[in-house]
């Protein structure tokens, strides 16, 4: 790499999680306190942050698909742009990815982004470098404050993961549980809701798992962090998000019966509905633990949606294994799903386990899944014509007038109204579709 100017102008992309959209907005922060500005929209940037995700195959292929589309599109207006890769992309290839690409100056992990101020001083002298080390906890009080921020906010609670599901990355690129502190993650709370956000949600790759100490010394749970953030007067919502099965409390139950704020929705991944494929994931519950525990959140709070993951053609699924899965999703009843088709990670015990399945057949799983999935989701969203509830407007819909914001259960609502972001709307849902609904204003408050 030559010597270049310092940039002006940064674009970050982030790829993957929610915990990936809230490390991009950090780098943003990083790099706006170091004068740097956001490119305008069409805009080549000076430099571009890459943030990836190595969940599923074709991941890294596609970061080097990128690095090309950049330089290219760069020389189109006469300038190499500065290229950094951030995220699990990173973590897991750094030293692959500086020596394929050498249009990238910086490569830089998940927990060591704090540091790419000083890595981009060096990268101006020519200087490329890689930091995928993981201090623990130290990347967050490294950080700049946060600056002002949409109605609704993301907020890591939690990082990491010990669980070592047998297809998954996470441990290896986000490295072992760890759970900021309760009173750095109040702080930032209420920074966040000081500079505009009505609604956070708390994220982890295990955000159940999060422990910590109230400022009595006392040891408490989420609920207990959930509990203390209710307290912001101007935050109107609190969700959480992802949770795992084994690291279910009976506080956090609990707290679903008794906090306003906390919004009646869970997102707990099953991934398959047959024990001998949760247990060859390594996934430690079974199907019908699960499903007991769905009840228990049902029994505080009967109108809570439910949501899940759901992985088909994990090595060795069987027709009638994929059956079961199709029954617990019938016995749920999910209000909303994620599922993919089972990719082989590199590093993974998974990926060598005999009885890989074939492609088509895993084609063909998904869509069977992906058809009762949408019915549910459907017929959740018709079961919810007619109730009313608070709406937080988020942005502007596709139709020119139409806006758009969230129910209490997550569901995208729009309106022909004069609305603005971050309205707060008393509302009817009087129409359903697949995956939205319409609402009618019935009064509205700047929230
Ligand atoms: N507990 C995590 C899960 C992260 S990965 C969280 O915080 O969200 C999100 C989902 O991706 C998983 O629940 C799983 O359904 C899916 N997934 C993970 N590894 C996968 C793989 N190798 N192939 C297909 N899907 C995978
Ligand atoms: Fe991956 Fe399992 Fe950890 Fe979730 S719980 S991040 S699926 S290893
Ligand atoms: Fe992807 Fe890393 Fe998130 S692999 S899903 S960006 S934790």
């Amino acid at each position: 790499m030559k010597p270049t100017d310092n940039p002006k102008t940064y674009r970050v992309k982030s790829f993957g999680c929610q915990m990936n959209v809230y490390d991009g907005e950090r780098m943003a922060e990083l790099l706006e306190a170091k004068g740097i500005a956001p490119a305008a929209d069409g805009e080549e940037a000076d430099l571009v942050v890459l943030n990836t995700c190595h969940i599923r195959e074709k991941a890294t292929e596609k970061v080097y698909s990128d690095i090309g589309r950049l330089q290219k599109a760069g020389k189109k207006v006469g300038k190499d742009p500065i290229i950094a890769v951030a995220g699990c992309v990173a973590q897991a290839e750094g030293e692959e990815i500086m020596a394929r690409a050498p249009a990238v100056g910086m490569v830089v992990g998940p927990q060591a982004y704090h540091r790419l101020g000083d890595m981009l001083d060096r990268a101006v002298k020519g200087e490329r470098s890689t930091d995928t080390d993981m201090p623990e906890d130290a990347k967050f009080s490294a950080l700049p404050k946060r600056r002002k921020v949409a109605p609704t906010a993301f907020l890591t609670v939690q990082e990491g993961c010990d669980k070592f599901c047998t297809y998954c990355v996470v441990p290896y690129t986000r490295g072992a549980e760890i759970s900021r502190p309760f009173s750095q993650l109040v702080d930032e709370a209420a920074k966040l809701v000081e500079a505009g956000a009505r609604e956070i949600t708390l994220l982890g790759q295990n955000v159940n798992a999060w422990t910590g100490e109230n400022a009595k010394g006392h040891a408490v749970g989420l609920d207990g962090l959930i509990r203390e953030l209710a307290k912001l007067p101007d935050l109107h919502r609190i969700r959480y998000t992802t949770s795992h099965p084994n690291d279910m409390t009976d506080g956090l139950i609990a707290a679903h019966g008794e906090i306003d704020k906390l919004m009646p929705y869970l997102h707990l991944p099953v991934q398959s509905g047959s024990d001998r494929v949760l247990k060859a994931m390594n996934r430690s519950h079974t199907a019908e633990s699960y499903l007991k525990l769905l009840e228990r959140f049902r029994q505080v709070r009967p109108d809570i949606a439910l949501s899940g993951d759901f992985i088909v053609g994990f090595p060795g699924e069987t027709e009638d294994e994929f059956q079961e899965t199709l029954n617990i999703v019938d016995a749920v009843g999910y209000a909303a799903a994620f599922s993919f088709k089972y990719s082989p990670r590199p590093g993974t015990p998974a990926a060598t386990m005999d009885g890989q399945v074939p492609r088509e057949v895993m084609d063909e799983r998904l869509q069977r899944l992906q058809a009762h999935l949408g019915r549910d989701q459907y017929a959740f969203n018709k079961a919810s014509v007619g109730k009313t509830c608070d709406v937080l407007i988020e942005r502007k819909g596709r139709r020119a007038g139409q806006m758009l914001g969230k129910s209490p259960w997550l569901q995208s609502v729009f309106f022909d109204s004069d609305l603005q972001i971050g309205d707060m709307v008393r509302a009817e849902l009087v129409h359903a579709g697949p995956s939205s609904l319409e609402g009618r204003v019935l009064e509205t408050a700047t929230a």
